[in-house]
């Protein structure tokens, strides 16, 4: 893991010459049976260099411990390894959804650490580690709260976190959708 985290620290550097980005890498144990995928770090991800620390972090966590899940037996990553920023119009740095070209640039190294963990099951948060793992046509709507195969890796697709800070009409949605998958880890993983 130490050596992954240099090489792609190298592999940012070269792209973004001059730039500095700071990278907030996965966290957890590399025997995880479960790992989480989130999009982007955040802004307090990006100041703490852990991921999932911020508001969408709590949300996660509040939901995994009515799931009867702790975050110390997963291991939780982001598809894009840097916080995605731009201007608001107040002149605020603000975050924004990563492009493609800054999913397909960290997708080989996704992979890569999903290879060196090699989880019973991967948690997508959100459409863009979704789309990212089984191409753009998969939709969170659609395949939330379902076990599904792509590549040989068996995905559960969640609802980011996120999404419940602009949409509270989701929470039973993913309330059941958690205790499903806390369920399912009960039953084949312990
Ligand atoms: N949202 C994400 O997708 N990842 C984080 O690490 C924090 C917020």
């Amino acid at each position: 893991m130490e050596r992954f985290k240099a090489e792609l620290r190298a592999f940012v550097d070269g792209i973004y010459e001059g730039e500095k980005k700071v990278l907030v890498f996965g966290e957890g144990s590399a025997d995880a049976k479960v790992v989480l995928v989130g999009e982007a770090p955040g802004e307090q991800e990006t100041l703490l260099g852990r991921p999932f620390v911020g508001k969408a972090g709590k949300n996660l966590d509040e939901f995994l411990a009515l799931a009867g899940l702790d975050r110390s037996a997963l291991y939780v990553t982001n598809t894009v390894k840097f916080r995605p920023t731009k201007i608001s119009p107040a002149g605020r740095i603000v975050n924004r959804p990563p492009t493609q070209e800054e999913i397909k640039l960290f997708l080989p190294w996704l992979q890569r650490e999903l290879d060196m963990v090699r989880p019973e099951c991967i948690v997508t948060l959100g459409n863009v580690p979704l789309k990212a793992l089984m191409g753009r046509k998969a939709v969170i709507g659609d395949l939330h709260g379902q076990f599904v195969e792509s590549e040989g890796r068996r995905l559960y697709p969640m609802y980011h976190p996120a999404s419940l800070i602009y949409n509270p009409s989701l929470r039973e949605t993913y309330r059941a959708d958690v205790e499903r998958f806390g369920a399912w880890m009960r039953d084949k993983l312990t």
